[in-house]
């Protein structure tokens, strides 16, 4: 059985934590831990305890977000005849992020700093295949009674000087767990294929080392945005003119390929 000492070296060895006087290893037991710094590694523990705790509950907000767009994918599937999301991707801030952010913002290290300084630890982001999936899909989330609104960024309508579209939505929203209720932010991301397709491209373009021609890449960037946003324009109108088609089906044809669609033996 291991005394305290021994569980809080091992437990800060794994975590890649090692005490400064040794040359980066863990401490054997044979070196005895001065009373200070057992009092510090005991905090520094107990700070890796919460802060894992605190990871953990923002990987249940960003399933219970991943379920309601899930749900309402299926919902739309069976109404519609057709998918209006077409992935969802998620993604944990990474530790080295969230404290790069906590000091670019000036604020001191703490869990409490994590939870009310930043928005986007739990990102969630839905990739839609037409631009009007994007507004129906989030009010259909922000009409859930227990979803909050925090934030709005609407980057479709107002797109970013370098041609950046997406619309943004930081809510609030509760996490059930055994003993309480946790009130988490998850940030989302709304866009559709060709949104996504250039802000991945450009984002991947912007973490080159160095970009020659810098101004003239920007522009030729901006040119492709609008030029992909004219193609989901256009999609979106050649799908609102099948649709119209479907529409003028006869109302006995049209009923009897609905209930195809429920599965009902007929
Ligand atoms: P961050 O500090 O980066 O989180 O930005 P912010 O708090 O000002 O929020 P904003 O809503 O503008 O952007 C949040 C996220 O949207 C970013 O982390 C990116 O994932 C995405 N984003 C915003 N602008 C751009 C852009 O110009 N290009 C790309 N590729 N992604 C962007
Ligand atoms: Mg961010």
């Amino acid at each position: 059985m291991k005394n305290i000492k021994e569980q809080l070296e091992s437990l800060l060895a794994e975590e890649g934590v090692h005490a400064d006087y040794t040359d980066g290893h863990s401490l054997a037991p044979t070196h005895p831990v001065p009373e200070q710094l057992e009092s510090q590694m005991r905090l520094a523990a107990e700070h890796l305890v919460g802060f894992k705790e605190l990871m953990m509950v923002y990987t249940c907000a960003i399933k219970e977000v991943h379920t309601k767009f899930d749900v309402l994918n299926t919902e739309f599937s069976v109404r519609y005849r057709r998918n209006p999301i077409y992935c969802i991707n998620t993604r944990l801030k990474r530790p080295s992020s969230i404290v790069g952010k906590l000091e670019r913002l000036g604020v001191p290290l703490s869990l409490a700093a994590v939870e009310n300084c930043l928005n986007d630890v739990a990102g969630v982001r839905v990739i839609c295949s037409y631009r009007d999936d994007i507004y129906r899909i989030a009010e259909s989330l922000l009409r859930q009674n227990d979803v909050e609104l925090l934030e709005q960024k609407d980057y479709i309508l107002s797109p970013k000087p370098n041609g950046y579209r997406s619309l943004h939505l930081i809510i609030r929203i509760p996490v059930f767990f055994a003993n309480a209720t946790h009130k988490v932010k998850v940030e989302v991301q709304i866009r559709t294929i060709a949104m996504d397709c250039w802000a991945s491209l450009e984002h991947q373009l912007r973490y080159k080392q160095a970009i020659p021609e810098e101004e003239r890449i920007a522009k030729e960037l901006l040119t492709c945005a609008e030029m992909l946003a004219e193609t989901d324009a256009r999609m979106l109108a050649i799908r609102r003119e099948i649709e119209h088609g479907e529409e003028g089906e006869d109302g006995d044809a049209a009923l009897l390929e609905k209930l195809k669609r429920l599965d009902v033996r007929i």
